[in-house]
């Protein structure tokens, strides 16, 4: 009951004054203070007790960060009743809000989010809010997998052969096709055999709501071309309807799925609100012992008798180390940072870009009708039964994976876009928040999208899944409450392939379009220019180059910031053992290390690297 209430109030309260028309300028922050009430107000708060903070306690292994690498780590590291386990979190508990999945959205307005935002460059985000691309990113127990919008995608075969190729050992999709089954529970209509598993702790659903548009979506992408596939089996190529990590209509994620089942091992001791600022390191051994960490304004040290892990996520992995003086020389020197390990953190980061702005227009009523199911009481009563609108991974329906005509890669298997179909488009909430979270600004929305909010519109948007364009982080500076700074570089690289790619993808989306299947609801591209892009020939590819420079999101997949390489790779920041090169009993643990742009969401991977990782350690000492 007190469920359904706060569901309803925040899902209410958050979407229908802005639909009704009740406010025409919505300012953030009544979205962001009603999340953040609701949040605080039914935090669980009570499932992690931090008891009494002693300083200077001595564990065996002290785990920063609770995203999926570091919860899994927890769990399966604790199995061992020899050793004791420290786990650090910054962030606080998740609550009742954060298991609705079509809430997810608005959870970047809350606590939850670390609230990051790139630096602002040219050459892309020219009608983002403020000019800048918004790199959110989760602080709570549980990380990311508290506010991602639980797309479950593993990636492609060739991924991990080339992790291994690269001089990684034990990462090939052989070796690590086990560990992906042994974290998942699948609840799948279509499941590839051999390719799934059903007693691991995170669960892998279809999603139990659908619109009547991706019925016919999916079989248009068929008429187009693509085969429907699991692309999370044999092939990866093709269209599917979306896998999402929920169970019964919930959010299954890191806290639930791994840290609530053994939150009373007394061998672990799981500390929230406890933010890691210095890895502790003696210079002379080059060991790193424990780390130092901020609890409620106060300092405290926790020391570690065999390895401390970074599992901080891959923006604050590189910040850790780089403030502990593992970093660029020149970079750390600047900030009068004493150097231990000369790496090249954060030097590279792969991002994945997606393109909000192919709006389609049909002549019937079957995308969902968001505000239709946010006025209506059923929608309450079906979230009690984990069915219904409330159970949308943030309207996200069906995901396709693309080889367009102009990819260079010599096999025919790996993709270079991935289609993200919704059963909307940003014009769905009049403007509340959908739009936000793509960085569109107001005089944007209301040129292009506000005449939509009465029509039966849809979105695909492309996603660039191998960028030529790199980003990368540095310190702000030498304080480690200071958020790092974030070059995105999107659309950087000198031959311009990341926007070819993009348009290729458009391409792909039109042919999508064109077929009978889809023209039964005469799916019209909307044809509104976006603002500066006027002058362009609409649908040309200068058109597209124009519209994807004005507004463009990040889809959260940022990896390679602590890249995994042999020693010789001068990229590398730690080993295939995720040990950092020349400083001993330290790992970095988490999608950072991930060396190579994936060819999926990344939330499968994180969990799959802690559970392979977790052997990993288990094996260097006989366990
Ligand atoms: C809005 C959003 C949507 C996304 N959607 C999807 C999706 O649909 N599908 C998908 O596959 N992926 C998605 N992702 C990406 C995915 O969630 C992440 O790749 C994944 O969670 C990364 O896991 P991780 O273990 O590396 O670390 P993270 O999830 O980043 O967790 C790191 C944790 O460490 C904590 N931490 C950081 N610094 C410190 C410190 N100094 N001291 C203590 N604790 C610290 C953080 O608070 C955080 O809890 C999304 C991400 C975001 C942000
Ligand atoms: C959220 O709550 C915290 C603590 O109560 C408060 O400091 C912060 O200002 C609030 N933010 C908003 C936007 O209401
Ligand atoms: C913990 O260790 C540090 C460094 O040795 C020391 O300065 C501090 O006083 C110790 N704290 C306690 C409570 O013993
Ligand atoms: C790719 O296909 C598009 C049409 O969708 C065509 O215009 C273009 O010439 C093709 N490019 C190559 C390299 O074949
Ligand atoms: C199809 O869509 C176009 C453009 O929106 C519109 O002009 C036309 O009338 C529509 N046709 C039908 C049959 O709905
Ligand atoms: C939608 O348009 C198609 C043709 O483009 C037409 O056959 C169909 O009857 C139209 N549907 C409605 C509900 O108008
Ligand atoms: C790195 O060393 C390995 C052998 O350990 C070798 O096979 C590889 O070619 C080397 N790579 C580079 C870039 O030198």
């Amino acid at each position: 009951m007190k469920e359904l209430v706060i569901s309803f109030s925040v899902i209410l309260l958050l979407h229908v004054p802005g639909s009704l028309g009740l406010y025409d300028e919505f300012t953030g922050d009544i979205s962001r203070f009603l999340i953040n009430f609701s949040t605080r107000e039914t935090a669980l708060f009570t499932e992690y007790p931090t008891g009494v903070i002693v300083d200077n306690a001595t564990y065996d292994f002290v785990i920063v960060g609770s995203g999926p690498s570091g919860s899994v780590l927890a769990n399966r590291l604790s199995e061992n009743p020899e050793w004791n386990i420290l786990l650090l979190e910054a962030g606080e508990e998740p609550s009742w809000v954060t298991d609705i999945p079509v809430a997810c959205g608005a959870l970047e307005y809350s606590d939850y989010n670390w609230g990051y935002t790139c630096e602002p460059q040219s050459g892309f985000c020219r009608d983002c809010m403020d000019g800048i691309l918004q790199y959110p990113h989760g602080r709570v127990l549980g990380g990311s997998s508290i506010i991602n919008y639980m797309i479950y995608t593993r990636g492609n075969r060739l991924d991990f052969d080339r992790w291994a190729a690269m001089g990684n050992p034990g990462w090939s999709f052989d070796d690590i096709l086990p560990y992906f089954l042994k974290l998942e529970s699948a609840h799948l209509a279509i499941k590839d055999d051999g390719y799934h598993n059903n007693d691991g702790p995170l669960s892998i659903s279809d999603a139990s709501y659908r619109s009547k548009l991706v019925d016919v979506y999916v079989k248009a992408s068929q008429e187009a071309g693509l085969p429907y596939v699991d692309n999370n089996g044999k092939n990866q190529i093709g269209v599917s309807y979306v896998q999402t990590t929920t169970k019964n209509g919930k959010r299954s994620d890191a806290e639930n799925a791994y840290l609530r089942p053994i939150r009373n091992r007394n061998n672990i001791k799981i500390q929230k609100a406890s933010r890691a600022t210095k890895i502790l390191i003696d210079s002379c051994s080059k060991t790193a012992y424990g780390v130092e960490y901020v609890n409620d304004g106060k300092t405290y040290r926790a020391l570690a008798t065999k390895e401390v892990i970074s599992s901080a996520g891959s923006f604050n992995s590189p910040q850790l180390l780089m403030l502990s003086g593992i970093g660029p020389k020149t970079h750390l020197e600047q900030l009068g940072i004493p150097v231990q390990s000369d790496l090249p953190v954060g030097k590279k980061m792969y991002d994945h870009a997606l393109f909000p702005g192919l709006v389609f227009q049909l002549n019937d009523s079957i995308p969902i009708n968001l505000v239709e199911e946010i006025v209506n009481p059923l929608t309450y009563i079906q979230y009690s039964e984990g069915k219904g609108f409330l159970t949308s991974s943030n309207t996200v329906e069906a995901i396709s994976y693309v080889k367009t005509n102009i990819s260079t890669d010599p096999d025919d298997s790996y993709p270079d876009i991935e289609l993200v179909m919704y059963g909307i488009s940003p014009a769905a909430d009049h403007g509340v928040l959908i739009r936000r979270n793509y960085n569109i600004d107001q005089n944007t929305y209301d040129k292009v999208f506000k005449p939509l909010e009465s029509k039966y519109t849809y979105q695909v948007s492309p996603m660039l899944l191998h960028p030529k364009s790199l980003g990368r982080i540095e310190l702000r500076s030498s304080n480690p409450l200071h958020p790092p700074k974030f070059f995105a570089n999107y659309f950087t690289d000198p031959e311009n392939e990341d926007i070819e790619t993009l348009i290729a993808g458009i391409r792909e989306i039109q042919k999508i379009n064109r077929t009978p299947t889809m023209q039964k609801y005469n799916a019209t591209l909307v044809r509104t220019p976006l603002p500066g892009c006027e002058d362009i020939e609409f649908d040309s590819d200068a058109y597209w180059e124009c519209a994807i420079r004005s507004i463009i999101s990040s889809l959260y997949h940022q990896t390679a910031t602590c890249k995994m390489g042999p020693k010789n790779d001068t990229e590398a920041v730690v080993d295939h053992k995720l040990k950092v090169h020349g400083i001993k009993g330290l790992r970095v643990i988490d999608v950072s290390v991930i060396p190579v742009p994936m060819t999926a969401h990344t939330v499968a991977v994180a969990y799959m690297v802690g559970e392979r990782a977790s052997d990993i350690i288990k094996n260097d000492y006989g366990i």
